[in-house]
C-alpha cells in the first residue's frame, strides 16, 4: 500500500470534461469496477461527484500488475492524461463517458474488505444491513444526492430567512421539558442529585423569550427530541426549521412559509403557486376526516347521518343518539366490490377502531345494501340520494363516534385513492389548515388537552368562552401539509400573563404546577411581552418530499430503526456501574 505523500488532486471524478482532453490529472477516490482484459485494465473511479473510467495499459509492467491486484472499493489516487475514448467505448449514459484517464501513477491509498451490500443504485440488502453499515450504505449515489439535496435545502432556508431579516440564535439541549405531546428523553444530572435534565422537543419556549428580548425575527434549524412511537415520517430526534417573529398576523407567518416553500421546491424545478388554499380545520374533518388531508384527489366523505334520524334499526339510532355519526365515501364509479373485496375494506377499517363497514351499491338500476331488512327503503334511497350514488357505484360507511367514523373512513379514502391508482403522483397539493380547537377532551385523562401546545393563542372573539366552554374555543393555530403530510406547524402565541393563566387553568394544570413548570414564561409575560407567532417546519420530511423518498431515513445520515436503535453504534446500550453512580441512578426491575 503507499501514502498520498505530496499528491494534490487536481480535480473530481465527476467533473472532468472534454476541455481537460490532454493535461494530465490527479484523481482520487473509490474503485467501482475492474475489468481486466489481460494487457490492459479497465476501472471506473468514483467520489462523491461521480464516476471516471481509468486505464492501465501494458507500456510498464510493474503498473500494469499493480492495477491487475486493485478491487472494487479499494481507495486509489491516479496521475494520467485524459485522452478522448475510441468511438465505440464511448458511453452515452455517463457524463464523463466520452474520455479516460491513461494512468502514469497508480498508487493504493488503501484496501477495501468485500462490503456486505455492491454500492450500487439500487440495494438489495434489508434495511438493517444497510442501517448496520450505514457509512457504506451513505456511500451509495442515492444517498449522495440525498445528503447533498439536503445541504442545499438548510442553505437556500438560512439565505432566505436571513434576507427577511431572522437571526440565527441558538437555544439549549439540556433543558426543562416543554410540552408537545410527546414523551421527555431525559439526562440525569451529576451535580444535582435526583434532578434531570429534558432534551427539547422545541426550542418553543426559548423562542417566545426571545421575542420578550426584543431580537423581532428569530429562525434556527435545530434537532428536537422526542420519545414517542415511530413511522416512516418519524424519528426521535429530527430536525426543525423553527421560526418566531413579533407582531405578526397568521397571513404574515403565511406569507413568508409559502415564499419559503416556493423557492426549496424550485430546487427540484417545481413550480409552487402561492398563495396556498386555506382550509378551515372543521371543513377538513368534514370533507377529508383528517386534519391533513391528500387533496390530490377526490372520495370526499359525506354525512348521511340525516337518513337515519328516525331508523328502526336500533344501532345506528344508539350512535346517533349518543351524539355519533354515519358518514361515508362514494367509491369510484364502476368500481364492483366482491363479497371478499368488502370483508377486506372491513378488516382495513377495524385497525381503526370502526367496528363494520356498512354499504350501499346502486346497480342495473337497483339499490342493494348491507343493512338488515328493518331498515326501510326510504332511508336507504336517502342515503344514496345524499351520497349522489350513480349508476354502479357504491357507498361505503361506517357508524360511529365522530373520531372512529374520521379515522377509519380517512385512512379508507387514502387506500381506495392508492388501490385505484387515483392519486396524481405529480402534484404538490399545499395547503394551510387553520381555525383548529384550541383543547380536546381526553376521555383516558377526563381533561381537556391543548391540540397544538398550551403557549397557543385562542382567536380574540372567543376569549369569553374559556371559562364557560372550553370545548368550543378556536385556536390563532396552522398547519402547512403536502399531499397529506404535515410539514409544519404554528401559531400565533399567548403573549399576555392572565390568557395563559387562563388557559392552564382550562387544561387543569392548577396555578402551583403552573408556577412550577412554566413560572419563567409567566414571568417573562410580565416584562412587556410582545404579541408573537411562528412555526416549525419538519425539515426531514420536507427533504424526503423533494428527495420523492419514502421514508425520512432516507435523507439523515444517520437514522435510527423504529425501535429508537442506532444499529450501527448499537446506541441505546448499557452503562458501567460507575457511570450509575456518579448520577446517583438505581436501575429498577430490569
Ligand atoms: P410540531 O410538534 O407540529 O410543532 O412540530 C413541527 C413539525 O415538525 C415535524 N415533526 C417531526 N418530524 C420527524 N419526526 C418527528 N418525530 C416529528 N415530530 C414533528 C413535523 C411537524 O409539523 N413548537 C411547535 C411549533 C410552533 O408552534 O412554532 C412544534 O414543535 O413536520
Amino acid at each position: 500500500m503507499h501514502q498520498l505523500g505530496d499528491l494534490e488532486r487536481t480535480c473530481y471524478c465527476g467533473e472532468i470534461a472534454e476541455d481537460l482532453i490532454g493535461q494530465t490529472v490527479t484523481v482520487m477516490g473509490w474503485v467501482d469496477r475492474v475489468r481486466d482484459l489481460g494487457n490492459l485494465v479497465f476501472f471506473d473511479l468514483r467520489d462523491r461527484s461521480g464516476i471516471i473510467q481509468v486505464v492501465t495499459d501494458n507500456s510498464e509492467m510493474a503498473r500494469l500488475e499493480l492495477a491487475k491486484t486493485v478491487r472494487s472499493e479499494y481507495v486509489v489516487a491516479v496521475v494520467g492524461q485524459l485522452l478522448k475514448r475510441d468511438e465505440e467505448t464511448i458511453n452515452p449514459e455517463l457524463a464523463t463517458g466520452t474520455v479516460e484517464v491513461h494512468v502514469e501513477e497508480l498508487r493504493i491509498l488503501n484496501t477495501s474488505l468485500t462490503p456486505p451490500f455492491p454500492i450500487n443504485e439500487d440495494v438489495s440488502a434489508s434495511e438493517e444491513t444497510r442501517l448496520r453499515y450505514r457509512y457504506l450504505d451513505l456511500r451509495r449515489r442515492p444517498l449522495q444526492r440525498n445528503m447533498l439535496l439536503r445541504h442545499n435545502v438548510a442553505l437556500e432556508t438560512r439565505n432566505h430567512l436571513s434576507e427577511h431579516g431572522f437571526y440565527e440564535i441558538e437555544t439549549p439541549f439540556l433543558t426543562k421539558s416543554t410540552p408537545e405531546g410527546a414523551r421527555d428523553y431525559l439526562v440525569p444530572s451529576r451535580l444535582h442529585r435526583g434532578s434531570f435534565y429534558a432534551l427539547p422537543q422545541s426550542p418553543q419556549l426559548f423562542k417566545q423569550l426571545l421575542m420578550v428580548s426584543g431580537f423581532d425575527r428569530y429562525f434556527q434549524i435545530v434537532r428536537c427530541f422526542r420519545d414517542e412511537d415511530l413511522r416512516a415520517d418519524r424519528q426521535p430526534e429530527f430536525t426543525q426549521v423553527d421560526i418566531e417573529m413579533s407582531y405578526p398576523r397568521e397571513e404574515t407567518v403565511f406569507a413568508l412559509i409559502e415564499s419559503l416553500l416556493k423557492r426549496l421546491f424550485a430546487l427540484i424545478d417545481v413550480e409552487v403557486e402561492t398563495p396556498f388554499m386555506r382550509l378551515p380545520y372543521d371543513e377538513s374533518m368534514a370533507r377529508y376526516g383528517t386534519d391533513r388531508p391528500d387533496t390530490r384527489f377526490g372520495l370526499e366523505l359525506v354525512d348521511v347521518s340525516e337518513a337515519f334520524s328516525e331508523t328502526p334499526f336500533e344501532v345506528f339510532r344508539k350512535i346517533l343518539a349518543e351524539g355519533g355519526c354515519i358518514k361515508g365515501i362514494p367509491a369510484p364509479v364502476g368500481q364492483k366490490y366482491s363479497r371478499k373485496d368488502l370483508d377486506v375494506l372491513a378488516d382495513f377499517i377495524r385497525q381503526y377502531g370502526a367496528p363494520a363497514l356498512s354499504w350501499v351499491r346502486r346497480e342495473e338500476g337497483e339499490l342493494r345494501s348491507s343493512m338488515p331488512k328493518m331498515v326501510p327503503a326510504a332511508e336507504i334511497e336517502r342515503v344514496a340520494e345524499l351520497a349522489g350514488l350513480g349508476e354502479v357505484q357504491s357507498f361505503l360507511m361506517v357508524a360511529g363516534t365522530p373520531k372512529t367514523v374520521h379515522d377509519s373512513l380517512a385512512a379508507l379514502r387514502l387506500h381506495l385513492g392508492q388501490k385505484h391508482g387515483l392519486i396524481d403522483q405529480t402534484k404538490h397539493n399545499f395547503l394551510w389548515v387553520h381555525a383548529f380547537p384550541l383543547l380536546e377532551w381526553d376521555e383516558d385523562e377526563e381533561r381537556f388537552t391543548a391540540i397544538h401546545h398550551p403557549f397557543t393563542s385562542p382567536r380574540d372573539a372567543d376569549l369569553e368562552l374559556l371559562d364557560s366552554d372550553p370545548g368550543a374555543v378556536k385556536a390563532k393555530a396552522y398547519d402547512v401539509v403536502l399531499n397529506g403530510l404535515e410539514i409544519g406547524g404554528g401559531s400565533i402565541r399567548i403573549h399576555q400573563q392572565e390568557i395563559q393563566k387562563k388557559v392552564f387553568n382550562a387544561l387543569r394544570i392548577d396555578p402551583e404546577e403552573a408556577q412550577q413548570r412554566f413560572g419563567f414564561l409567566l414571568e417573562a409575560l410580565c416584562y412587556g411581552a410582545p404579541p408573537h407567532g411562528g412555526i416549525a417546519l419538519g425539515l426531514d420530511r420536507i427533504v424526503m418530499l423533494l428527495a420523492k423518498e419514502s421514508s425520512i431515513r432516507e435523507v439523515i445520515a444517520f437514522p435510527k430503526t423504529a425501535r429508537a436503535v442506532d444499529l450501527m453504534c448499537a446506541a441505546p446500550s448499557p452503562v458501567d456501574d460507575r457511570q450509575l453512580r456518579e448520577l446517583h441512578v438505581q436501575l429498577r426491575g430490569l
